[in-house]
């Protein structure tokens, strides 16, 4: 009897210990995983090819500076602040009870995208498979066009299968449910450590060797020539949403990891570094994709197949190739796993704490969830896919309901919390690690835009998407 009770304190003293990362350079990389996955080095390339190139690019910049930082700075310091889940910490916080929505909202947001994630994270676990399996070695000995052709069919057969996306689409939901059963630190901080530098060397290497293709300059062009007209109210929302899922804000990921900072980090100075690093990879990416597009006569509007296409196409050019296409899509498998390990943290954190679950009992629900719901979103020709509804398939209506709307509003509530509802000394003090850190001015300027500039923008941008600025 006495053993029990003893156990139960114990057991209570290790709920309410929360657990934080190690080091600042843990957060760093925590929170980069998170930023750094197939937003990047899969959506990323596709919407700028669909968006028509440089001009989409230079919006999507202004909003990650403009909009996306001060919001991700914003979510830290409310995580941080309160040390609770997305729900719990506005209650922690004493927020006017409508902000516990900004936590319902993330539920339903990171639900959303792990749905249709899961599909694509299944398409690259299966060229993974592909790779190791050599089917691309002959690639390099057809001429270019017959290998172009081999290489789209392969990507139709991939997505456009009866069974087989599903059951890829299962493979990384298991391999998520078993690494978050491991817990926060031993979970997520091992693996990150390692694969992100590798991952990021490899894509250098991958940009380099497009960068010598015939193409290149084309591509180039591509990405850097400004045609201003192409820029309409609908791709400007399109490159606000993108700005946000690429971070991962607007849905209370970075709240649920800023609760796990330490309270000697520099939050907003770790917040411009994953900043900087995630449109650093992007950009990289885009050098190394279009390059490979032009000079394979690929077109740049492919959208979701541009990935898949180009890079077996590129190392299948270079000796070793193969070795390099499946060192690639299996680093790209493990920066999925960690961008979905970070969305699932955020219902199952929910579950924990507001709900009082077991962390396991969270973990499989949540997951057996996304298996079910998310074999909806397998692409318009499989058994569940060509349900539309909307005139979308479910694959889309996700990606569209939670960057294009979800996460913005999300976004907009989270800055208006911090901008409107929060003492400004409570900011000061806990951005300054109480007056440790000397970044009064940074402050300021984070203040200036939480509170006025990236809330307008986000307001113009949606209402002027709706029509209704003229
Ligand atoms: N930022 C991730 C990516 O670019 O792939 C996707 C993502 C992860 C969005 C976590 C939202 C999130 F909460």
């Amino acid at each position: 009897m006495i053993l029990k009770e003893m156990k139960n304190i114990e057991k209570n003293k290790v709920q309410k210990k929360r657990e934080t990362f190690s080091s600042g350079i843990a957060v760093f990389f925590a929170t980069l995983s998170s930023a750094v996955g197939l937003g990047n080095i899969w959506k990323f390339p596709s919407m700028v090819g669909t968006n028509g190139g440089g001009a989409f690019i230079l919006v999507y910049l202004v909003a990650v500076l403009l909009v996306s930082l001060p919001v991700m700075i914003s979510e830290f310091y409310i995580g941080r602040r309160s040390r609770r889940n997305t729900v719990g910490a506005f209650d922690k916080l004493n927020a006017p009870p409508f902000f516990k929505i900004v936590g319902y909202l993330g539920v339903i947001s990171t639900s959303l995208i792990l749905f249709f994630y899961s599909a694509v994270s299944g398409w690259v676990y299966s060229y993974l498979f592909k790779a190791i399996k050599g089917d691309f070695k002959e690639l390099g000995s057809l001429t270019m066009d017959q290998a172009t052709d081999k290489i789209t069919k392969a990507f139709d057969t991939t997505i456009g299968g009866n069974i087989s996306p599903m059951l890829w689409q299962l493979i990384p939901i298991l391999f998520v449910t078993i690494i978050i059963i491991a817990g926060v630190k031993q979970g997520i901080e091992k693996v990150t450590k390692t694969s992100m530098p590798i991952l990021f060397l490899l894509i250098i290497i991958t940009c380099v060797i497009a960068l010598s293709l015939d193409g290149a300059s084309q591509g180039i062009d591509f990405l850097l020539k400004i045609d201003l007209s192409t820029i309409t109210p609908s791709m400007v929302l399109a490159a606000l949403g993108l700005a946000f899922f690429k971070l991962s804000i607007g849905v209370g990921t970075m709240i649920t990891y800023g609760s796990y900072i330490t309270d000697d980090n520099s939050m907003i100075g770790n917040a411009f570094k994953v900043m900087l690093s995630d449109t650093l990879v992007s950009i990289t990416v885009g050098l190394a994709i279009f390059p490979a597009v032009f000079t394979f006569g690929l077109e740049p509007t492919e959208g979701p197949a541009l990935l898949f296409n180009t890079i077996p196409l590129v190392f299948s050019r270079i000796p070793f190739g193969n070795l390099l296409i499946i060192i690639f899509f299996l680093l790209t498998s493990l920066a999925a796993t960690m961008s979905m390990l970070s969305l699932v943290e955020v219902p199952v954190a929910f579950l924990i704490e507001e709900v009082n679950i077991k962390r396991k009992t969270a973990v499989i629900f949540i997951m057996s969830i996304t298996a079910i719901v998310g074999l909806l979103t397998v692409h318009p020709q499989s058994i569940l896919g060509n349900i539309k509804v909307f005139g979308l398939s479910f694959f889309d209506l996700f990606d569209y309901i939670s960057s294009n709307i979800l996460m913005p509003v999300t976004g907009l509530l989270i800055i208006i919390f911090v901008g409107y509802f929060t003492r400004k000394s409570d900011i000061y003090n806990e951005l300054s690690n109480n007056h440790s850190l000397r970044n009064k001015w940074t402050i300021r300027i984070f203040y200036l835009l939480a509170k006025y500039l990236a809330p307008i923008l986000i307001l113009i941008v949606f209402l002027n998407s709706l029509g209704l600025l003229g």
